[in-house]
């Protein structure tokens, strides 16, 4: 089982990193969302302030990596190296989900090296939604966050995946319940995470009575993994596998209208994933709500290179973080937040059909 459950990591890793598997006819939404330029930004560059607290931590940017292995010797490098580079940079970091090591206490050290090599960045553990109502409970929570000594612990939901894969786990009844149970009697946050569908209004209202303290909305327009699981099929020759992650390729919900669904519903905290490429798309998901963006593909590209290439990445999207604070006037993570942006096309059409108020973000600051 664990073995199966290693080489299935090892398959994610090795396919994100060769194949295309990002969303093809369907986008995060971020060419939607437009700032409105300050020919007079009237602030100096090199003062603005990047820093922000959110769960109680500060980050020296709202930019974390998000959560993406574990497991392998190949998943410890890099988790070790994300580690080191958040851990330079003042950010967070999430590990992949830690099933493997719970079931096998012999590779705890491939997620235990994120703390080692971190020691005060925001260490984010992860576990599976569906493992709550396969028999793990606050026991298996307890032992994920102790692992890395974790600040946090994500639980992600990963409907789609799971009806994608072979060995999937697709009975979910009664997810929700035990993540409450979970989030009522643990000491640390727990947040939902979404693995790249995105999360609605009505599961976010859902997920915030039931007592978590976050919700990363991982939304649909960047890495898919529908499409991971069509590349495990293919090379499987499993048709109907492969047929699924064909149509579903595409799924969910776009990553810029799900961090207004959430951020617009509920008052925890929402971290934006799915689709974020640089440094403009993590200040557009801060405008429409979020407080921290998460970048996993992009990053997975850079940490397979090394600890400096690692931290040059994320160096240039600070950079780019930066300068668009410095274009729309922001001198402070908190005025870049309620900074007008105007919405258009698709992004906008959706919101407006479900309700959202698109014209207040467009005229934010204007009476
Ligand atoms: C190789 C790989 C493995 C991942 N494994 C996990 C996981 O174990 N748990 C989880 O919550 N999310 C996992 N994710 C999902 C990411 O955290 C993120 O939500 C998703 O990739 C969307 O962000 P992106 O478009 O920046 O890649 C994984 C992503 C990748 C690329």
């Amino acid at each position: 089982m664990t073995g199966e459950t290693r080489k299935r990591k090892a398959e994610h890793i090795r396919i994100s990193l060769n194949r295309n598997v990002q969303a093809r006819n369907v986008t995060a939404g971020f060419e939607d969302v437009n700032f409105i330029h300050k020919a007079l930004p009237e602030i100096d560059r090199q003062k603005i302030d990047l820093s922000t607290a959110t769960f109680g931590h500060k980050f020296a940017a709202p930019l974390i990596v998000g959560a993406i292995t574990g497991g392998t010797r190949e998943a410890a490098k890099i988790n070790g190296t994300i580690a080191e580079a958040v851990e330079q940079l003042g950010l967070g970091m999430g590990v992949g989900s830690q099933r493997v090591a719970i079931e096998d206490k012999k590779l705890e050290k491939t997620f235990a090296i994120a703390r080692k090599k971190a020691p005060k960045a925001f260490l984010i553990a992860n576990i599976g939604g569906v493992q709550l109502i396969n028999g793990y409970g606050l026991k298996e929570v307890k032992k994920a966050i102790e692992m890395i000594e974790a600040d946090a612990i994500a639980i992600h939901l990963n409907a789609l995946q799971e009806t994608a894969q072979p060995e999937g786990q697709t009975e979910f009844k009664g997810v929700l319940e035990k993540i409450g149970e979970i989030a009522r009697e643990l000491d640390r946050p727990v947040i939902a995470k979404e693995t790249g569908a995105g999360i609605a209004a009505e599961e976010a209202q859902k997920l915030e009575a039931a007592g978590v303290k976050g919700i990363d909305v991982s939304g649909t327009g960047g890495t898919s993994f529908a499409a991971v699981e069509y590349y495990r099929a293919k090379g499987n020759e499993n048709s109907f596998q492969r047929r699924l992650g064909e149509v579903f390729w595409d799924w969910g919900i776009p990553t810029a209208v799900s961090i207004v669904e959430v951020s617009q519903t509920v008052n925890v905290p929402v971290i934006a994933s799915g689709g974020i490429r640089n440094g403009v798309d993590a200040a557009k998901s801060l405008a429409l709500g979020a407080s921290l963006a998460s970048f996993s593909q992009l990053i997975l590209q850079a940490a397979v290179k090394g600890v400096k290439e690692t931290c040059n990445e994320l160096s240039l999207l600070i950079d780019e973080f930066r300068n668009t604070m410095f274009l729309v006037g922001a001198d402070s993570v908190q005025k870049l937040r309620t900074t007008p942006v105007v919405m258009i096309g698709k992004t906008s059409e959706w919101l407006r059909m479900r309700g959202f108020n698109v014209e207040g973000y467009a005229r934010r600051g204007r009476n």
